[in-house]
């Protein structure tokens, strides 16, 4: 995936986002993603505590699926993003594994509001907050991404099967993802940064949980 990033402005809601992602068509995942975030006017110089992170798509399999990102790269000691399609809901959870297996629920304070979501048989999108992400304390494991330096590593990961229990994001259960994973360094320019951010964070209101 590229490493400095686009910027696109979604239409819908006029959010500038920065974005990285892997094009639908490419051996790594099948699909394709992208992702993209958008950070509080003076992220580049103090270190954020939240941004707007849009999954522009999520490969899925006529609505089934879901994809993960780490907020620190790696699956292990990160705060990890789960998503996921159900009927005409886009569901989230936030997750900390302690090694490679099932994530454990997130124990610290942060928290995901939706701001819109979208489906169709190929893709799921979604455009969230995520408050109290960027910096992480999992009973006490702590950590965090800072975004002052202009630079985040992040990770990936897709899969194909749906989550069992899908509509209750606290106990679903998930196998193996098997549409590919990575760890990228995603480089943050000036227009990740916006003054607008405080209005546009004040766009996510729906709670789903
Ligand atoms: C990598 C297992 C869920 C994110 C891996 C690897 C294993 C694994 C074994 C290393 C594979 C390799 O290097 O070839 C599992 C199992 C899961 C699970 C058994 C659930 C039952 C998740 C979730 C996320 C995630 C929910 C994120 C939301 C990642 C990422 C990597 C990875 C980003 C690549 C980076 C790294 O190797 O640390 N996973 N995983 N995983 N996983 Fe998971």
């Amino acid at each position: 995936q590229n490493n400095v990033p686009n910027t696109f402005t979604d239409a819908e809601t006029g959010i500038v986002f920065n974005s990285w992602g892997i094009p639908n068509g490419s051996p790594q995942s099948q699909g394709g993603w992208t992702f993209g975030m958008a950070l509080p006017s003076d992220a580049l110089s103090t270190d954020a505590t939240e941004f707007i992170g849009y999954l522009v798509e999520c490969a899925s399999k006529d609505a089934a699926g879901w994809c993960g990102f780490s907020l620190a790269g790696p699956m292990t000691n990160s705060l990890l993003i789960t998503a996921w399609p159900h009927e005409d809901t886009v569901y989230t959870t936030l997750r900390y594994a302690g090694g490679y297996a099932m994530p454990d629920k997130y124990a610290g304070n942060a928290e995901i509001t939706q701001i819109r979501s979208s489906q169709n048989s190929t893709h799921f999108s979604l455009v969230f907050r995520c408050k109290n992400c960027l910096q992480w304390d999992h009973n006490g494991s702590t950590g965090g991404a800072s975004t002052s330096g202009g630079f985040l590593v992040l990770g990936w990961v897709q899969a194909f099967p749906s989550p069992g229990n899908p509509t209750c994001p606290d106990q679903i259960t998930l196998e193996q993802h098997d549409n590919g994973m990575g760890i990228w360094g995603a480089v943050l320019d000036e227009n990740v940064a916006n003054p607008s951010y405080t209005a546009w964070a004040a766009q996510a209101t729906k709670t789903v949980t």
